[in-house]
Formats: structure tokens, C-alpha cells, sequence
């Protein structure tokens, strides 16, 4: 696997940001789910008491059990009713120390005395929303940096929401994925796009591809393709939110989270606002969102099918009438170094970029 060193991305082996981990959904269940991510072991799990998400380390500092692992035969598992969650609280299996929600231990059965400050481990930084759970992930443990992103659509009843449908893992870095934002000229060979006006630009966090075309893999019932507008916007390195405008107003949402170095893993999901102009959605229009979601789904596959099978691109011959490939890698260097240095790369990419030959989507 190509590493972020070969990609001599910076400091950082995995960058800072917010990524999925998880689907709601698969957290409601009275388990805790293991999870791997980042090159390290989580636990994940509902609190019982106030429905609240925990991510911990995985690894009981005690004796370096994994809290999270699949166990049926411990009586901490036995007596607890099939679970180790206990309250917001995890119990490991081994010797029973429990575990609040901030990751410090707060009983130990067999102990008398006080409970040494080291029996911890680290709780991270997790959000609900959009039906799925994040992680804020920072190599120098700081705050978040920016909010994850919201969609006021998600709540609004004349929107179908989505089911993520999980891509799996990718055996790819992702900058495979992320040169994407800015790639002009596979929009008419893989997506099959005409497009008539494209720009990328690149603010902060955000990295931003807009452009408008008709467009041969997203089409209407009737096979017809309308000029389908794209706004897609990177919202740090791990999170693409797209509207589609033309045919469905809708929400494309792409999001990836490294493993190892060098392999991530992907979901993909769509918001349709109701296709049958309903003020609250029918039946028939979860029809309808569900099959446009799976043609964006075929969209998307598109890509993907590249990628599964590339060489890593340490340096492409990138010509003047390509997309701004290196202002998008130097744009992703800011997560995978010290926030301190984060404007020495903006200085080198902000701005509004148009392929040679191409149309920019805006006259600013
Ligand atoms: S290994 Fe977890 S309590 Fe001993
Ligand atoms: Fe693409």
C-alpha cells in the first residue's frame, strides 16, 4: 500500500478531521461494536442509560483486553444480559474493571482503595448526526477545528432520507480519492458528462468543484438527461457533500475514512427532496429516491472502479487543461500537518481555478 510518506503528505500518518465510523444504526443494539480505523482498535457503543455515543481505545489498560470484542463466555457478558455496557459505562470481560463514558475507570470489583488516575483510556471526540457517527480525529489531540457539517434538509419532511449504502474498504491512499474534487477531464469519459462550464475552489477546510453538463450515467426514467448542476464541496478531508440540481434536487453525500495507511474505507448516500413535489414524502417518493440513489451509486462506482485497480499517482503528467491537481494537494497537506502551519499551504492554493479551455461555472 502507498503510504502518506510516499505521497509526502506531511507530518501526520492519518489527517485531522471529522470521518464515519459508524451507521447509526449499527449501534442500536445493546453490543458495543469494534471498530478499526486509523491503524488502531475502538470500541464503540450506546450508552444504556442515556442513548449517548462512546468511542473508546479498545485495549483495556489493565491487562490489554479488547472491551469491544464478540465474548459469550465471560460472566461479566453472562451476567449482564449479553452486554458489558453498563449504564453509559463498559466493563471488560477479563478481571471486570468498568469504564465511564469519559474513559476513566470507575470500579474495580476485587480492589479496595483508590482507583490509580492511570486506569484510563482515551475517550474521543464523537457526534450523532446524519444518521451515522464521527469521529473528530487530530494527530495533536485539539478541538475540532470546524463543526461537522449539518443539512437542514435531513429534518425537513419533503426530503426522502437516506440509507447509507457502505462501499466497503478501497485498497487506495485517499489522495486517489480526494484528486477527484478536481478532476476536469474525467467527467466525460468515466461519468460521461458534457460539461459546459466547470471551476474548483479552494477556502480554508473547504475545497469546492462547481460545474453544470449533461450527463449520461445520471438520467431520468425516460432516459433523458437535463443539464445536471453540481455543487460539491469537500468539507475537510473526509466528508463530500454534492447538490444536484436538474433533474431531483438532491444531496450527494460521499465520506471516507482511512484504516491502514494506505486503504480507507467508503459510504455513500443521497437525499432526494420528494420527487413528487409532496410537502411530506410518500411512499412512492422513497420509491423514487431509493432508485435515484442507486443510479448516483452506479455514478460513483464509476470511480471506483478506476481506483481499485491504479497504480498510487506520486506525480502525474497533470497539462494546464486539467483540473488544479497540485493546488487540491497542497489543499489536503493542511490535515496531515501542525495546525500552526496550516496558512503556509492555504497561501499556496486559495483561490478560483479554471481548467485551460474550460468555461468557469461563475464570473467572479
Ligand atoms: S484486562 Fe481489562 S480488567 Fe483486566
Ligand atoms: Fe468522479
Amino acid at each position: 500500500m502507498a503510504t502518506s510518506q510516499d505521497y509526502r503528505l506531511g507530518d501526520f500518518t492519518f489527517p485531522r478531521g471529522w470521518f464515519m465510523i459508524a451507521t447509526a444504526d449499527e449501534i442500536n443494539t445493546h453490543k458495543p461494536l469494534a471498530v478499526r480505523f486509523f491503524g488502531r482498535d475502538f470500541a464503540l457503543y450506546r450508552g444504556r442509560e442515556t442513548g449517548r455515543v462512546v468511542l473508546l481505545d479498545a485495549y483495556c489498560p489493565h491487562m490489554k483486553t479488547h472491551l469491544a470484542a464478540p465474548n459469550d463466555t465471560s460472566y461479566v457478558i453472562i451476567d449482564g444480559g449479553g452486554t458489558n455496557i453498563e449504564g453509559d459505562s463498559i466493563r471488560c470481560p477479563y478481571h471486570a474493571w468498568r469504564f465511564g463514558p469519559d474513559g476513566q475507570c470507575d470500579d474495580i470489583p476485587y480492589h479496595e482503595g483508590p482507583i490509580p488516575k492511570t486506569a484510563c483510556i482515551k475517550s474521543w471526540t464523537v457526534k450523532e448526526s446524519l444518521g451515522a457517527i464521527w469521529v473528530w480525529h487530530d494527530p495533536e489531540g485539539g478541538e475540532p477545528e470546524w463543526d461537522h457539517p449539518t443539512l437542514p434538509e435531513w429534518d425537513d419532511k419533503s426530503w426522502v432520507q437516506w440509507k447509507y449504502d457502505d462501499l466497503g474498504m478501497l485498497q487506495q491512499h485517499p489522495q486517489e480519492v480526494i484528486d477527484n474534487i478536481c478532476d476536469y477531464g474525467h467527467l466525460s469519459p468515466i461519468h460521461g458528462s458534457t460539461v459546459l462550464r466547470y471551476e474548483n475552489e479552494f477556502s480554508g477546510h473547504l475545497a469546492t468543484q462547481r460545474q453544470c453538463g449533461p450527463h449520461r450515467t445520471l438520467v431520468n426514467p425516460d432516459g433523458e438527461s437535463p443539464v445536471l448542476h453540481t455543487l460539491t464541496t469537500y468539507h475537510g478531508p473526509g466528508v463530500l457533500i454534492s447538490y444536484l440540481s436538474g433533474y431531483y434536487e438532491s444531496i450527494l453525500f460521499i465520506t471516507h475514512t482511512p484504516v491502514e495507511d494506505g486503504s480507507i474505507r467508503v459510504w455513500h448516500a443521497l437525499l432526494v427532496k420528494s420527487p413528487g413535489g409532496n410537502a411530506e414524502v410518500t411512499v412512492e417518493d422513497g420509491i423514487a429516491a431509493r432508485q435515484f440513489q442507486h443510479s448516483s451509486r452506479l455514478a460513483f462506482e464509476q470511480d471506483f472502479e478506476v481506483w481499485t485497480n491504479k497504480a498510487p499517482c506520486f506525480n502525474g503528467m497533470f497539462l494546464p487543461s486539467d483540473g488544479p491537481f497540485m493546488k487540491a494537494r497542497i489543499w489536503y497537506k493542511q490535515f496531515y500537518n501542525p495546525r500552526e502551519r496550516k496558512a503556509e499551504f492555504l497561501d499556496k492554493c486559495e483561490g478560483l481555478y479554471v481548467p485551460r479551455g474550460a468555461e468557469p461555472y461563475t464570473q467572479s
